[in-house]
């Protein structure tokens, strides 16, 4: 279980095999898939928003780190309160008593920060129990990053300044002592950052979180900051846009907790965290209407999204349920005529949808060959049939192939191979 290791079970595990079987997918690495378009996209903004004197980017990145957690990594490093409801059984799926799949991204903040990283983004699969519909899945996709900055940094522009209150005795309260909840903690500050560093990193946060969302829904987005509460961060803010008439939550952020930063052996940076979904994100942008889509595996939805251009971003047209049928078409071009020099795969697609209209689905270019002897070319397209209404019968998918052989030959003067 979880990358060759194995785990004894106990009263507390509630993981399924079915749940398990998601280890290891990583939609968002996949080619092609539109959680991995909408990482690449995050990724590539942050390398662009962030480089040091050289021009490389200051960010790091993490795509591939291990959901299996511990109960410290996901709860007790972020300062989640022992009672907090988000650690119950009902709410996560624990392995056993002591480890669970990653509720969220953030769950690798100290490991990272100890190991020395100031600037880094973590990507990944997390997991909660939830019911299943068109807007909640058990596994989804998250983005989380960590900057840090130390005193010389931020404050450049003004040596004069500090990060800490001078009255701040360098300790912090145990957090088994305190418990964190929305009505006790102060929206202003925590008592050891002085409010210059406090409200500096702050405007650097916004400015760049704001720079991504334009980057994605277009300079245009209408958004607004809401204040909230997360037990690792203070202040915190969500960030909403407004889509569809609605006012939508895109993610979460805010000043990191100094007890994470002391923690993790950092003692002399303030730092900013973020966390956000990919699926919210995709299915806004792709109007992907049900989140259950990305787990699809049907050329008819995964062939519609490609990584070629990651900043035209389609607009998903509803799959048929009814089964495909796929048929190959091989020609000869004439003499002397190649793909793209005197033959253009798009004329035989638009040629392909004025005979069989809405009964392809896809249409696709997967092989082209020179003959060495006679130095003619050869091409192969791949058409796949399917009906938004009806499952089609092979005998009228044959049909309507041979009529689109025909009509090639008309066309193109291709020879039928
Ligand atoms: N972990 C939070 C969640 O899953 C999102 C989040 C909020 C991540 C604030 C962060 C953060 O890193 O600073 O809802």
């Amino acid at each position: 279980m979880g990358r060759g290791s194995t785990y004894a079970t106990d009263g507390w595990t509630n993981v399924t095999p079915k749940i398990l079987s998601y280890l290891g997918a990583n939609k968002h690495l996949q080619t092609d898939h539109p959680l991995s378009i909408i990482r690449q996209r995050i990724v590539n903004y942050f390398y662009g928003a962030y480089r040091n004197q050289r021009g490389n980017p200051l960010f790091s990145v993490y795509d591939q780190m291990n959901p299996v957690v511990t109960v410290q990594q996901n709860f007790d490093n972020l300062l989640i309160p022992a009672d907090h409801v988000s650690r119950q059984k009902s709410d996560c799926y624990y392995i056993n008593q002591q480890h669970l799949l990653r509720a969220h991204t953030t769950a690798h903040q100290v490991e990272l920060i100890s190991g020395g990283l100031d600037n880094f983004l973590v990507v990944g699969e997390v997991y909660r129990r939830d019911e299943i519909d068109s807007t909640h899945y058990p596994v989804f996709h998250q983005a989380d990053a960590v900057r840090l900055v130390t005193k010389d940094k931020l404050f450049e522009r003004n040596p004069g300044l500090e990060l800490f209150e001078e009255t701040w005795s360098g300790t912090l309260p145990d957090p088994k002592l305190i418990l964190p909840s929305s009505k006790f903690m102060d929206q202003t500050k925590q008592p050891c950052h002085t409010l210059e560093a406090v409200k500096l990193m702050e405007h650097e946060m916004k400015h760049v979180l704001v720079g991504l969302t334009k980057d994605l829904f277009g300079p245009r987005i209408k958004y607004r900051w809401v204040d909230t509460y997360f037990p690792f961060t203070q202040p915190s803010w969500e960030l909403e846009i407004y889509f569809k008439d609605n006012w939508l939550e895109v993610l979460g952020c805010g000043i990191m907790r100094h007890e994470i930063l002391q923690r993790s052996g950092v003692h002399q940076s303030i730092g900013y965290a973020f966390g956000v979904g990919l699926e919210r994100l995709a299915m806004v942008l792709f109007d992907v209407p049900d989140i259950r889509l990305f787990w699809s595996n049907d050329s008819g939805f995964l062939s519609q999204f490609s990584e070629k251009d990651l900043h035209n971003l389609p607009k998903y047209k509803p799959i048929s349920h009814y089964p495909q049928c796929t048929n190959d078409l091989s020609f000869w071009l004439p003499q002397d005529i190649e793909v793209d020099a005197g033959f253009s795969p798009n004329d035989f697609y638009d040629l392909v949808r004025s005979v069989a209209g809405d009964m392809v689905e896809q249409i696709s270019l997967v092989d082209k060959f020179k003959h060495p002897k006679t130095g003619r070319s050869s091409v192969c397209f791949r058409i796949v049939y399917r009906h938004m209404e009806r499952t089609l019968t092979q005998a009228e998918v044959n049909e309507i192939h041979k009529q689109i052989a025909s009509a090639s030959v008309d066309s193109f003067n291709v020879q039928i191979r």
